[in-house]
């Protein structure tokens, strides 16, 4: 029409139409494909709802049996591949190292998604399904200095992630049902969201037609940030920190309030949830659970519940309906298995790969136009070209 509209963040800027995931944030509402969230944490298990999320519709055992079986087939990766994990640096933030190895899928795949063919798109999910969670756990193994590894093909998928990241050489790695309950639970609660961060940039960047490996790459480069998947890392750092600082978080709480100070309540606040986080509530109580079945005692969770307690009575929090969010108490669960907080956010986007890998579908198959905003120029008027020995 020619009248455009300033809407930073895209606040009130819906971008498309989705079948996918429906969120009601005033009520604290989250289903997958019309299936209530706190049905699909407690009764289903991860691959399942990975295939509900790409496929629409919850599978057989048959279909979940292939599914898995032809995802076994596509765990590995180009033998050249392992050259480049080798060529980060051991400090690399593991979250950069994926993003780029996702991206170099690319060019040992490079065969073009048909969208129109299901044979070929299906071919394409269990491959990244495969692939992704071998590059992800190497990440971790580059890190320590372990060697490259395919797991076990025995294994479950989740249980696989684990022993992906975890198995010694020549030694079969143990599997502690409770550690793979809980991730499950964790992986299945982020496994979609609608349009935030990084799924509306897997969306936009396929919206030009890249490959789904780049869109995906791009999605990991944007959950990457402390203020969407980096949270959750970002909150265990803080809570250690008011640990290591004599644990008075109501000095914290002053801090997140004070408008000068940079600080914010990490884990606290969400775009959408403005009265509860549906997946907060389930992950607190799976917090309890792991921690007493696991027998840990975490002093951080102490603290996490302390500021829980003070912030929901605070007014500055109760007039911006700031709640705890989904990755308040994740990383106490993550610690909690063993998993080292530089692989948090890893853990999140392998929560949130069938999530990316649904939407870049569902634009594809509804031939979305490319995403293109437009602005309000605010910059200089027409000037003078001023040569260089003039300046
Ligand atoms: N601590 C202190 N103040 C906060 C916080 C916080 N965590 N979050 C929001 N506020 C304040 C903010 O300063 C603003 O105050 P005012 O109106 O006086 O300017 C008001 O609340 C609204 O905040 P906003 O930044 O305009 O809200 P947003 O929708 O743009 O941001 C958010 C949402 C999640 C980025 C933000 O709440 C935040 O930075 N939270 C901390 C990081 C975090 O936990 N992120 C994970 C999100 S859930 C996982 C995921 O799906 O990514």
């Amino acid at each position: 029409t020619g009248i455009i509209t300033l809407d930073p963040g895209y606040k009130n800027t819906g971008s498309c139409e989705s079948a996918i995931t429906y969120l009601d944030g005033e009520k604290g509402i989250l289903r997958y494909r019309g299936y209530k969230i706190e049905d699909l944490a407690e009764k289903a298990d991860f691959l399942e709802v990975a295939y509900l999320l790409i496929f629409g519709e919850l599978p057989t055992k048959e279909q979940l049996n292939k599914f898995h079986n032809d995802i076994k087939e596509h765990l590995e990766v180009d033998e050249d591949i392992k050259k480049i994990v080798d060529s980060f640096p051991r400090t690399a933030h593991p979250m950069g190292v994926l993003s780029s190895l996702t991206s170099a899928l690319t060019a040992f795949n490079p065969s073009v998604v048909d969208i129109n063919s299901e044979e070929d798109m299906y071919n394409a999910v269990v491959k990244i399904m495969g692939k992704f969670p071998v590059l992800a756990a190497w990440t971790l193994r580059r890190r320590n200095s372990k060697p490259y590894d395919y797991g076990d093909s025995e294994l479950g998928y989740v249980e696989n992630i684990l022993c992906l990241m975890f198995k010694k050489p020549n030694e079969k790695y143990k599997i502690n049902p409770k550690v793979v309950d809980a991730l499950d639970k964790l992986l299945i609660l982020h496994a979609d969201h609608e349009q935030n961060c990084s799924t509306s940039t897997v969306r936009i960047v396929g919206s030009s037609h890249a490959g789904l490996f780049a869109s995906l790459s791009a999605g990991v480069s944007a959950l990457w940030g402390p203020l969407h998947g980096g949270a959750n890392q970002a909150v265990i750092e803080m809570l250690e920190s008011i640990k290591q600082d004599g644990g008075d978080t109501a000095k914290y709480m002053e801090k997140a309030k004070d408008k000068e100070d940079p600080f914010r309540l990490m884990g606290f606040g969400h775009r959408v949830y403005k009265n509860f986080d549906p997946r907060a509530k389930i992950i607190k109580k799976s917090a309890d659970d792991v921690l007493a079945d696991l027998g840990v005692n975490d002093p951080v969770l102490t603290i996490a519940k302390s500021l829980e307690k003070q912030a929901l009575e605070d007014d500055y929090f109760v007039k911006r309906k700031l709640y705890p969010n989904v990755d308040f108490y994740s990383g106490i669960i993550y610690r909690a298995l063993g998993i080292p907080t530089e692989m948090f956010t890893v853990m999140f986007a392998l929560g949130r790969l069938p999530g990316w890998i649904a939407q870049w579908r569902e634009m594809r198959l509804k031939q979305e136009p490319i995403g293109r905003p437009r602005q309000i120029y605010v910059g200089e008027n027409q000037r003078e070209f001023v040569s260089l020995d003039k300046r």
